[in-house]
C-alpha cells in the first residue's frame, strides 16, 4: 500500500466575497522567537505509563496500544536501530566538493511571453518564466552570485536541498532580506542528487505568483542512460480582466479556501506544451509543482509511467504512478517508456485532482524508433522500513486550523498559533522522532520541512509502508498523518504549509535541530 490519496477531493464553493484590494504590509514572517521545552521520549513514556493522554495528544485518531504494550514496544527496540537505518539511506554530510559551478541569476520586473506566446507582466529570474534550469553534479559546490532587482526585499530559498542552514533563504531566521539593490552569494554543496526548485522566501504569495521559481536539478555523479531528461514546471495562474496578473493577493477568497488558484494552467509557461519524442525512448520526465494553491493528479493514461523519485529522493523501488498527488513544492521523477510502435500518436496527459479534469500538455510521438536503453531505475535502496514506528509515541503534534484576524482578516494557524506567537520545536539531532499533522480544518495543507526529508508512516492511524521520502506532505481536510524523521542538518529550519496564501497568514513555524 502505498500513500497515493485517490479521493476525490471536495468541490471548492466559495464561502467568501473576495474583497476589493487591500494593498497589504508584508503579513508573514515576524522575528519572536519563543523557545519551547524539549520534547522528549522519557516524557511521552512516563505520562503515557501513567495512563493519561499528553495534553498535545489528539484523542480520537486511533486505538493506541495499552501504555504497557508502547512501554514494551519502545523498549524492546534498542535505541539506534531507526537511526541507523535511516543512515545508510542519506548522507550527513556533503561529499568533497571537487568543482565549483557557478550562475548568475538576477530577479526583476519584466515581460515574458507566456500562454501560447501573449506577452505577460512578470517578475522573473534571468528575464524568463519557469527561471532557468541550474544543473549541477553530485559533488560539485554550487555559488550563485544573485541581484535584487525587485521593487521588494527578497532572498533564495532551495526547496528540498540541504543546504548549511545559513544559506537556506529565510528572512530574520537564516539571513536579511536582501533588499531592492542588493545582492547575496548563495554558496552549498548539494548532499543529494535530485530535482529541486528555489523561490524567495519573502512575500512568497506574491513573488512566486509573479513568475520568480527555478528548478535546480543535481545529477548523479554517474550519467543515467535515459533517452532523454526533461523538466515539466507546473504553475497556475489568475490573471485579472486586463489579461495581467490579478495584483490582489491573499485575498479572504484565498484564505478561506486553498490558496490562490489560476484560471490558466501552465507547464513550462505553455499552455499547450506538447514533447516530441521518438517511439521507443525512454524518458526522464521531472515534474514540479510550483502553483500557490493548486495540486496536480497527472494521468498519463496508457504510457504509465513508474515514479523513481518523490521530492528529489529516490524511491526505494519504481512505483506505478496511478493516484500519485502533486501539491505545491511537490516533485516527482517519472521513469517514461514509448512504445516502439507509438510512431504517430498522441498522448494527452490530464489532469484529475478537481472533478473537472483537463488537459495538462500532450506527449507526441513522431520520427525514427530508437532502441529503448535497458537498465534498472536509480533507486535508493536503503530508504528505512522503521517497521514498529506505530508502537512508539508520537513526539510532537501540529494541530492544523485557521482563525479570525490578524492583517488579512484570517489567520492559518499551527497549534492555534500563527508565525509570530509560535511555539518553536526543538530535536536533538540524530534522533528519531514521530512527529503528528493533525488537520482540524476542512481545507488542503501541503506541510514542508526545510533542510530535511521525513517518511510517512500512518494516515488517518492506519499504518502505511511508504518506500520514499518526502520533504512535503499533503494533507486533506481533517486528516491526521503521521511521519517519522531523523533530523540530520543541524539548524533552524522553516515548517510551514506550502499553500503560500496559508503560510503568509501564518502557518508557519520554526523546527530547530541541535544537539
Ligand atoms: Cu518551498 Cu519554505 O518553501
Ligand atoms: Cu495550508
Amino acid at each position: 500500500m502505498t500513500e497515493a490519496n485517490q479521493s476525490e477531493p471536495e468541490s471548492r464553493p466559495a464561502v467568501l466575497v473576495d474583497p476589493a484590494q487591500t494593498g497589504r504590509a508584508p503579513g508573514a514572517h515576524g522575528f519572536c522567537r519563543e523557545r519551547t521545552e524539549r520534547l522528549r521520549y522519557a516524557i511521552a513514556l512516563a505520562v503515557a505509563v501513567a495512563g493519561c493522554t499528553p495534553g498535545r495528544e489528539p484523542t480520537e485518531i486511533r486505538a493506541r496500544p495499552s501504555a504497557a504494550a508502547e512501554e514494551t514496544a519502545a523498549n524492546r527496540r534498542p535505541r539506534g536501530e531507526f537511526e541507523r537505518e535511516l543512515a545508510a539511506a542519506y548522507p550527513a554530510s556533503p561529499p568533497r566538493a571537487t568543482e565549483t559551478r557557478e550562475f548568475e541569476l538576477r530577479a526583476a520586473p519584466g515581460t515574458t511571453q507566456q500562454f501560447d506566446g501573449r506577452l505577460l507582466d512578470v517578475w522573473a529570474y534571468n528575464g524568463q518564466v519557469p527561471g532557468p534550469v541550474l544543473r549541477v553534479r553530485l559533488g560539485e559546490e554550487v555559488v550563485v552570485r544573485f541581484r535584487n532587482d525587485l521593487p521588494q526585499p527578497t532572498t533564495i530559498h532551495w526547496h528540498g536541498v540541504r543546504v548549511p542552514n545559513a544559506m537556506d533563504g529565510v528572512p530574520g531566521v537564516t539571513q536579511d532580506p536582501i533588499p531592492p539593490g542588493g545582492s547575496f552569494t548563495y554558496r552549498f554543496v548539494p548532499k543529494d542528487a535530485g530535482t529541486f526548485w528555489f523561490h524567495p522566501h519573502v512575500r512568497g504569495a506574491e513573488q512566486v505568483e509573479r513568475g520568480l521559481y527555478g528548478v535546480l536539478i543535481v545529477d548523479d555523479a554517474r550519467t543515467l542512460p535515459y533517452s532523454r531528461d526533461e523538466v515539466w514546471v507546473l504553475d497556475d495562474w489568475r490573471l485579472g480582466r486586463d489579461g495581467q496578473i490579478d495584483r490582489r493577493f491573499v485575498t479572504r477568497h484565498d484564505l478561506a479556501h486553498d490558496g490562490r488558484w489560476g484560471q490558466l494552467v501552465t507547464v513550462n509557461g505553455d499552455m499547450a506544451q506538447e514533447l516530441r519524442v521518438r517511439p521507443g525512448a525512454r524518458l526522464r520526465l521531472r515534474l514540479v509543482n510550483t502553483s500557490n494553491g493548486r495540486v496536480y493528479r497527472p494521468d498519463f493514461g496508457r504510457l504509465e509511467p513508474r515514479v523513481i523519485a518523490v521530492d528529489g529522493m529516490y524511491t526505494a523501488r519504481p512505483i506505478p504512478l496511478d493516484g500519485f498527488e502533486l501539491a505545491p513544492g511537490n516533485r516527482l521523477d517519472l521513469d517514461l517508456v514509448i512504445p516502439a510502435d507509438g510512431a504517430g500518436r498522441s498522448y494527452p496527459i490530464i489532469d484529475r485532482f478537481t472533478r473537472r479534469p483537463f488537459g495538462l500538455a500532450t506527449i507526441r510521438v513522431e520520427g525514427e524508433p530508437v532502441s529503448t536503453p535497458d537498465f534498472e531505475p536509480p533507486s535508493n535502496p536503503h530508504v528505512p522500513e522503521w517497521s514498529g514506528a506505530l508502537d512508539r509515541p508520537v513526539d510532537a503534534t501540529y494541530v492544523l486550523n485557521a482563525r479570525r484576524g490578524g492583517p488579512h482578516g484570517i489567520q492559518w494557524t499551527i497549534n492555534g498559533r500563527p508565525w509570530g506567537e509560535h511555539e518553536v520545536t526543538e530535536l536533538e539531532g540524530g534522533r528519531w522522532v514521530r512527529i503528528r499533522f493533525r488537520n482540524d480544518s476542512g481545507r488542503l495543507h501541503p506541510m514542508h520541512i526545510h533542510g530535511q526529508f521525513f517518511k510517512v508512516i500512518a494516515r488517518n492511524g492506519q499504518p502505511l509502508d511508504v518506500p520514499y521520502f518526502r520533504d512535503t506532505v499533503l494533507l486533506h481536510g481533517r486528516e491526521t498523518i503521521d511521519v517519522g524523521m531523523v533530523p540530520v542538518d543541524w539548524g533552524r529550519w522553516m515548517m510551514h504549509c506550502h499553500i503560500l496564501e496559508h503560510a503568509e497568514s501564518g502557518m508557519m513555524t520554526e523546527v530547530r535541530v541541535g544537539d
